[in-house]
């Protein structure tokens, strides 16, 4: 094994595996203090770890920043030999070798996008053995110089990551991942086997079994982690006034970073407007921009502090940014899955995040026509309604937010303490009368209305359109005066949400009863209702400042100085500020101040090389703050 730190840098023997025995995790945790400056492994990451040790084939699914790159990266440095892994974006792997170079790891990158001498270079060190961690672009895959050098330098162990990429059926389809078969029967071709590792955060059972199928010989150990983010606080807010709540939100986290998903260019370019007005930060992002612009765009977000980036889902994968500390969605997500890697983007550095999703009627509406009219079939629409209703009980759920979620996955959890529902439980009432009443609207009226027109119904409001239709005459009419019209609202949210009633297509959203909302007319279902939802101004979601537990005890003005010299540096060295340390470590050295270089040791995410390379001008800062 070659550690790619210099030779004085007195590796730790006991790192390397003795020969003929296998190393073991007690090596891997040295391994992992040393280069990374981490004091342990993050849930499941040992078990992968120890699996890839022993030579096993594996397959690892785990919640998005839950770290799996280390998984193949750490056995890379272990073991001897070349790993190669498989990236499906280029942006992606840059980042990711920025990040390793900074460690101290030998690593590279062969791509397209690389200058002829830059890929000589990393063929040299190819050649000479002192590479450690190669890099691959799926389409070099089947480049026939790449395949024949990898076969006669030998490949210890081939990593896949977002290995769901190879799944034909999947929104992340990739045809040049279907190649990676091919690419490992070639360096079989001496005889050797290839162990091969592959990483997702996709689940589902079909994809996994598709990942299987297409990677691995034979069945490999499968991991799956839970899907438990505990550091994301997850909040569900009713669209009142949209650019309030997320203007109240993102300065009340001024200076972090997040980012603002909305459903629509139009709605990314008026968010990025307004928050800009307000003096934030806060760039745009939508498939209309122009590429270089929206690669601009990214490419701040990523390297800079504090950038808030709206944007639509079209920002997404490649965003491996450890330390957004916000997610907003401005409007409601399509599925629960999507929802949850959208959230998953922030509080990658496992720092708490906060999380908040608006949604409303429209909302609602638009994401049922986009069903409704696409081009699937019937069985994939409904499949389509039945994820839809799943997300909408996500957002009227009775108690605990990440209960609901973890259930959906499959998972049981106890009340998690950092959602909105557990901080603030909803008033609950008995909302039958109140349901049939609604439904009633709805049956008397012919099937044929939306919220706005039953509503004036039940208040009693004869309008121009209740007059004409001779509705003031139904027993029905002004029959709800004791809600007002916003309780009406989210009354009619709520029997959605419960499949009590459905909206169908069109411009009204004409709203009828289904099957079970019938029971619920003829007296033989309850319903429990959430009062909720009325503007109480706010829990501490739009509110309160956010709260890593830490800043509350750094001291700002160094934290500050430590974020300018991060500046510096990452500009010097062009690469993003999280690879020189991300907001976490600083944070830290802003609580603990250390003196010397063994204290700086000691603060997380401060490895051997680092170390080396910028503790000095750490510890002046703390000294000139002192
Ligand atoms: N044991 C650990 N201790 C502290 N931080 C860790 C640990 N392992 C990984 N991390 C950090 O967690 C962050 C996320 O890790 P990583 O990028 O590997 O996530 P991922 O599982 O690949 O997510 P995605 O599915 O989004 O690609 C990184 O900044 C990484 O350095
Ligand atoms: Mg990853
Ligand atoms: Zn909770």
């Amino acid at each position: 094994m070659q550690l790619a730190l210099d030779a004085t840098s007195g590796w730790d023997l006991d790192a390397q595996p003795k020969p003929g025995a296998q190393p073991d995790l007690a090596a891997a945790r040295k391994v992992l203090k040393r280069v990374w400056g981490y004091p342990d492994f993050r849930p499941g990451q040992d078990e992968i770890v120890e699996a890839i040790l022993a030579g096993r084939d594996a397959l690892a699914i785990m919640p998005t920043g839950g770290g799996k790159s280390l998984c193949y990266q750490l056995p890379a440095l272990i073991r001897p030999g070349l790993t190669v892994v498989v990236s499906p974006l280029i942006a992606l792997m840059q980042d990711q070798v920025a990040a390793l170079r900074a460690f101290g790891v030998e690593a590279g990158a062969l791509t397209s996008a690389n200058a002829p001498e830059e890929n000589a270079e990393i063929r040299g060190k190819i050649w000479d053995g002192s590479l450690e961690i190669l890099y691959v672009s799926p389409e070099r895959l089947a480049v026939g110089d790449t395949v024949s050098m990898l076969e006669r330098v030998g490949v210890s162990l081939l990593a896949v990551d977002e290995a769901h990429c190879v799944a034909q059926w999947g929104h992340d389809f990739r045809p040049d991942y279907l190649g990676i078969g091919a690419f490992r029967h070639a360096l079989e071709r001496n005889g050797q086997k290839i162990q091969v590792a592959a990483f997702t955060a996709t689940a589902d059972e079909a994809t996994r079994a598709e990942i299987v199928e297409k990677l691995f010989p034979e069945d490999p150990i499968v991991f799956m982690r839970g899907f438990d983010r505990p550091n994301l606080r997850l909040a569900f807010e009713p669209k009142r006034s949209a650019r309030k709540q997320i203007l109240d939100f993102v300065t009340a986290r001024k200076g972090q970073a997040g980012i603002v998903y909305a459903a629509s260019r139009r709605g990314v370019e008026r968010i990025a407007g307004y928050l800009c007005e307000a003096g934030i930060d806060a760039l745009p992002y939508h498939a209309g921009l122009e590429p270089e612009v929206r690669q601009r765009n990214q490419e701040r977000f990523v390297r800079e502090d504090g950038v808030v980036m709206a944007a639509t889902i079209a920002f997404g994968m490649g965003v491996d940014k450890p330390d957004v500390r916000f997610v907003i969605h401005a409007d409601l997500p399509k599925t629960v899955e999507s929802y949850y890697q959208e959230i998953g983007r922030a509080g990658r550095d496992g720092a708490p995040a906060d999380t908040l999703t608006l949604y409303g009627f429209e909302d609602m509406k638009l994401r049922r026509r986009q069903i409704d009219e696409s081009e699937g079939s019937e069985a994939r629409k409904r499949g389509d309604r039945a994820r839809l209703g799943a997300l909408l009980a996500l957002a009227e759920a009775p108690s605990c937010r990440r209960q609901t979620l973890l259930s959906y996955f499959g998972e049981a959890a106890e009340p998690c303490g950092n959602c909105d529902l557990c901080e603030t439980p909803p008033e609950r009432f008995d909302g039958t009368v109140a349901a049939q009443k609604a439904l009633s609207a709805i049956l008397r009226t012919g099937q044929r209305f939306g919220v706005e027109y039953l509503t004036a119904v039940l208040m009693g409001d004869a309008t121009d359109q209740v007059m004409k239709f001779g509705h003031q005459t139904l027993p029905t009419f002004g029959c709800g005066a004791e809600h007002t019209k916003n309780e009406w609202r989210t009354i009619y949210r709520q029997l959605y949400a419960l499949g009590l009633a459905d909206v169908s297509v069109g411009d009204y959203g004409q709203w009828t009863a289904t099957e079970e909302g019938w029971k619920v007319l003829r007296g033989e279902r309850r319903v429990e209702l959430r009062k909720d939802a009325m503007p109480k101004s706010g829990g501490r979601s739009s509110r309160g400042a956010p709260a890593p537990e830490l800043a509350d005890e750094a001291d700002n003005e160094l934290l500050r100085a430590l974020k300018h010299k991060r500046m510096e540096l990452a500009k010097e060295n062009n690469v993003p500020a999280y690879v020189i340390f991300t907001d976490r470590t600083l944070t830290e050295i802003a609580v603990v101040r250390p003196r010397d270089e063994a204290a700086l040791a000691l603060v997380h995410g401060v490895g051997e090389a680092k170390l080396k390379r910028f503790g000095r001008m750490v510890l002046d800062v703390v000294s000139a703050a002192a």
